[in-house]
């Protein structure tokens, strides 16, 4: 049988038409490289576009006491020191950097009367350091990159699905994918290949992912590549998501609200921030703000529905059309519901995969040579809790140099060899769903995951639970072979929602593998048979594959950065 496959060519090949995927294709363009990007959907409403609140970056505009350093001592230490102290670095330091690019790009950033770049305070940030474009700042960015690769030229194509990509003895020579509309195959040759493909928040039922977005597809291609996963248990669960409507559920209300002076209560009107984190109250860090929202809920002092209330309703008007104009929109449209007069009912949401593909500090090379992971696809900087707007600055500084490093190994390599048994497989692989006419339906499958997840590796874990989990996903992998796949008149979506399902499997099992492995609370991960954290566990837990979990030590943090961690009472971690 022959296939009507279309071969492209090129030195290097995006995966990923969000930020992280536009800034490096940019790199590559301006040092003339030949680049294509590819995205599975459009790159004007890539999962950059809700990213809300900020972008983080040393710039002292607002508070001159800040530094570089400061900001990575901030990241370290809410990382309950699992980041890796070299991304820290690299991120802090260059910051001021991207966001120069940024601006000589066009981006709006807010400003003061005087023209200085507007700065806030996100959580548990020890100056205003986090610039924004109102609540809408990853709109902003994402529009200024699409213009500027617009203007280099850079060619996208934003209907391509990724299944594979192609690897010989460990050397990336390209990928495998098809149109999701005309359902044409492609063969494209690259010499590198930069993933940035989001991460698997889309797994839990109630997160601030869409439909499609963040359903594991860089953890599914990097395994099957040949590269191995750090810390997929350590999930960031932002403390407001919506509650309602159900088919929005966990869409975001962003940290802003917070940062501008928005309130916590519980149902009796108590707020109670104040029992978890007296000195920093609703600023506190997103990990405890969580489970702080989560406590309240569990012990029957949440809302009817299950939420606590976040109130804006105090602020001037002024402050919420100009700072939170999105929230305010959203509220609008998806609840009737007025915040410059009545409270928003919030949950904790999965928001952001802290841990992904493994990669090296200095280049984000992934340990396959020509293959790099940047973004939320990638791993390193937040270990095992994120500060807000710190995503957004990393895709910026980790997007240069990966695309620096990967114009100079395009250059250096001497020949492109390729395996005609990797693009068999990954055809025939295409093939094999395209015939597959079972009785189990890829949507209900997918759902069945979102709600073995949410039931056994939520804010809170243990081990009981999470083994329940990877039964639930041994008969969901089982069932897995049983779907069928109908592509129809209106496009090939339903063999891309088999691939993310797949996809979606394998992240599920990595991340109930490698909680059931982290044997202590720390950050995000909070473990109700393991309360405490465990200082010999100041390990990354980097999965290879079903059963393979290798335990990797950190450097030291740089006495540097150490004198500047400030300790703050643990008094109000609470694990039931
Ligand atoms: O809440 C927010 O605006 C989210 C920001 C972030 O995740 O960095």
């Amino acid at each position: 049988m022959t296939h009507p496959e279309k071969q492209l060519a090129t030195s290097v090949l995006v995966i990923g038409t969000g930020g992280a995927g536009l800034r490096a294709a940019i790199e590559l363009a301006e040092r003339g490289v030949d680049t294509l990007v590819l995205g599975k959907r459009p790159r004007s409403d890539a999962h950059t576009t809700l990213a809300a609140g900020g972008i983080n970056a040393a710039l002292s505009t607002m508070d001159v006491e800040d530094s570089w350093q400061q900001h990575a001592a901030d990241t370290i230490k809410e990382s309950y020191l699992l980041a890796h102290p070299d991304i820290v670095r690299t991120v802090a330091e260059q910051g001021a950097r991207g966001i120069g690019d940024l601006e000589r790009w066009g981006m709006p950033f807010a400003r003061e009367d005087d023209g200085r770049i507007s700065q806030r305070f996100f959580g548990a940030h020890t100056y205003r350091r986090t610039a924004f474009a109102g609540d809408y700042t990853g709109l902003e960015i994402q529009r200024t990159l699409v213009n500027r690769a617009a203007q280099l030229k850079v060619p996208v194509l934003d209907t391509c699905y990724v299944t594979r990509i192609l690897v010989r003895d460990n050397v990336v020579f390209g990928a495998y994918g098809f149109d999701l509309e005309t359902g044409q195959r492609y063969v494209i040759h690259a010499d590198a290949v930069v993933l940035a493909a989001g991460g698997h928040t889309r797994i839990w039922r109630r997160t601030s992912s869409r439909r499609d977005e963040n359903t594991g597809d860089s953890f599914r291609l990097a395994v099957l590549a040949g590269g191995r996963i750090r810390d997929p248990e350590l999930v960031q669960f932002h403390p407001s998501g919506l509650i309602e409507p159900e088919n929005a559920a966990g869409t975001l209300v962003s940290e802003a609200a917070r940062g501008e002076g928005g309130i916590l209560r519980n149902a009796d009107g108590e707020r109670f921030m104040a029992r978890y984190d007296p000195e920093r109250l609703e600023l506190s860090t997103r990990d405890r703000v969580a489970l702080a929202a989560f406590t309240e809920i569990k012990e029957g002092r949440g809302t009817p529905r299950g939420g606590v209330w976040l109130d804006v309703s105090h602020l001037p008007r002024e402050t919420i059309m100009s700072r939170l104009p999105r929230v305010y929109q959203t509220l609008l449209e998806l609840q009737m519901l007025d915040i410059t007069r009545e409270p928003i009912e919030i949950a904790p949401t999965a928001h952001y995969s802290m841990g992904g593909v493994w990669v090296r500090p200095e280049d984000h090379g992934t340990g396959v040579d020509g293959l790099y992971a940047i973004g939320e696809a990638s791993s390193g900087l937040h270990g095992a809790n994120r500060l807000g707007g710190n995503s957004l600055i990393e895709l910026l500084v980790y997007g240069r140099i990966v695309g620096e490093d990967a114009a100079r190994y395009s250059a250096e390599l001497p020949a492109q060899r390729r395996s005609r048994e990797a693009l068999a497989e990954a055809r025939a692989e295409v093939d094999e769903l395209l015939a597959a006419d079972g009785p189990e339906n890829v949507r209900a499958l997918q759902r069945a995951v979102r709600d073995t997840m949410t039931e056994h590796a939520g804010v809170v874990r243990d081990e009981t639970g999470l083994r329940k989990g990877l039964a639930e996903l041994d008969e969901l992998e089982e069932r897995i072979t049983q779907v069928g796949v109908h592509p129809d008149l209106a496009g090939y979506g339903d063999l891309a929602h088999a691939f993310d399902l797949k996809a979606s499997a394998l992240a599920a099992r990595a991340t109930l593998e490698a909680a059931l492995a982290r044997t202590e609370t720390r950050g995000c991960h909070n473990r109700a048979d393991f309360p405490e954290l465990d200082p010999a566990q100041r390990v990354n837990l980097v999965w290879a594959g079903p059963g393979r979990i290798e335990r990797e030590e950190l450097p030291p943090v740089p006495d540097e950065i150490t004198a500047l961690m400030r300790e703050v009472s643990s008094e109000g971690k609470l694990v039931e």
